[in-house]
């Protein structure tokens, strides 16, 4: 597929001179806004475009993701969000991910084996667990896990052999649970647990997340399922941050692993993925429901750094069709594990119900995103708060090794490079220190 070129064109008349107005090619993608191809603003006009935030710039052509923030929808590769979370399992939309179809029986089987084959690491990375505090916090260990592993997989390294990229985004897929679980265990100095072939993708996580070697671990089928489903909603989200991250990273041809922890360490921001661990941190420090109008308060002063996590979003505009099913599996989860009336949940309904009822949310189109019940069901399961951007970043390698992928396959990739609007010091000469 490619971008259609419409007849549309759009002109730019700079300072009413029409006689040399700039000219500019108007594309049109399957859904969505149509884009002014701009490449050639610079070679016509001298000017760059001025975008901090990328608040109206597109960056690449796409097949994976389509999201519109207006009316709530999150596709992948044509298929609802949340068709993909209630039918189909973790690894069959890895597969649509990376290959651009659900795979059938056959496929599904085959891909299912080749990813369990891949779930072990190497067993030197220990040794590099064991470098660090107890107490660091995961995603610092998963950064320096991930990108270690261009030490240990030598055949997977080549970015332009199809079979080297495919090999290496199949084990990012199959080891960021073992990496995160072996994360988690080593802060709380239990032994590493080796993934079990014989449990499902998302049974297998929890398994070396919470098993211990003296006694059998029994997998709860609702945690499981619940798992299973927050991975699907964490996969994939267009250019997010972190995406972008990955993909300006591989422009410059570095090796996926390395990418791929590029992109962890953007993911980590509380502003991003690190928001699902700020929302119970912030449900903590509410602490109890008549607390919320003063908090709410704060989250409108705009000297005062404090926002209410878990809320925004930089698309959608209307509600963030994630957020939707995760706070359904809330349920499902707590009352699995008898703590429907956990009293974060209790804040978290309330403040939501406040934000939704106030003019300075309605205004600003803020509500729930997908990091604000998820924290929730997380806790519920025994993970601990700092290993919640771990399990965002577990998920989203789905998405990044996908977009990973798309970019280096694409012909006219180049070196992602943006310039700048200089407002610093004009030419001026260096003077002996005694004179300065
Ligand atoms: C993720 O991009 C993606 O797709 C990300 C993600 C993915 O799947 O990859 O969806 C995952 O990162 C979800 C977002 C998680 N982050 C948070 O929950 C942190 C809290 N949210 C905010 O930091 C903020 O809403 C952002 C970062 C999510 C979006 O920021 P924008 O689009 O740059 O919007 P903004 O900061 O310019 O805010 C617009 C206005 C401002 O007020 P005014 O200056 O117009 O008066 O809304 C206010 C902001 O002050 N505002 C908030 C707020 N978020 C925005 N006010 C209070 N609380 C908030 N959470």
């Amino acid at each position: 597929m490619a971008a259609n070129t419409t007849n549309k064109t759009a002109k730019l008349i700079i300072n009413g001179d029409e006689a040399n107005a700039a000219e500019f090619p108007i594309l049109s993608g399957t859904e969505g806004p149509d884009v002014i191809d701009v490449r050639s603003l610079y070679k016509q006009t001298g000017m760059f475009t001025h975008d901090p935030g990328f608040m109206s710039t597109s960056s690449c052509e796409s097949t994976i993701t389509f999201i519109d923030g207006e009316k709530g929808i999150l596709r992948h590769r044509g298929y609802d969000i949340a068709d993909l979370a209630e039918k189909c399992t973790f690894l069959e939309v890895c597969h649509l991910l990376l290959y651009g179809e659900l795979p059938n029986t056959k496929e599904k089987e085959e891909f299912e084996r080749n990813i369990t084959m891949h779930t072990m690491v190497h067993e030197q990375l220990q040794i590099l667990y064991k470098g660090f505090p107890r107490r660091s916090h995961p995603m610092a260990i998963l950064v320096g896990a991930v990108a270690s592993l261009s030490a240990f997989y030598h055949d997977s390294l080549d970015i332009y052999d199809p079979e080297e990229r495919d090999l290496a985004s199949r084990r990012m897929i199959a080891k960021m649970p073992t990496l995160t679980a072996m994360a988690f265990k080593y802060s709380i100095g239990h032994p590493f647990v080796y993934p079990d072939n014989n449990l499902d993708f998302a049974a297998n996580f929890l398994n070396m997340m919470f098993a211990v070697p003296c006694e059998q671990y029994k997998v709860s089928p609702v945690l499981s399922k619940a798992m299973n489903k927050l991975m699907i909603l964490h996969a994939d989200h267009e250019q997010n941050a972190s995406t972008s991250t990955v993909r300006l990273a591989s422009s410059s041809q570095a090796n996926p692993f390395a990418c791929i922890g590029a992109g962890i360490s953007s993911l980590w921001g509380p502003a991003h993925g690190g928001a699902n661990q700020a929302v119970i941190e912030m449900l903590d420090m509410i602490g109890d429901v008549k607390n919320i109008p003063e908090f709410i308060k704060r989250a409108k002063d705009k000297d005062d750094p404090f926002r209410l996590m878990g809320f925004g979003h930089r698309v959608y505009k209307n509600y963030d069709p994630r957020a939707a099913v995760i706070k359904d599996s809330c349920y499902e989860v707590l009352e699995e594990l008898g703590a429907v009336d956990n009293p974060k949940l209790a804040i978290a309904m309330e403040l939501e119900k406040i934000a939704l009822n106030d003019e300075y949310f309605v205004q600003r189109k803020l509500f729930p995103n997908v990091d604000f019940y998820s924290g929730i069901i997380y806790e519920a399961m025994g993970i601990p708060t700092t290993l919640f951007t771990g399990l965002f970043a577990m998920s989203r390698t789905a998405g990044w090794v996908a977009q990973w992928q798309e970019m280096i396959a694409d012909p006219d990739q180049k070196i992602g490079r943006p310039r700048q609007l200089y407002i610093g010091e004009g030419a001026r000469k260096v003077l002996p220190p005694n004179k300065r």
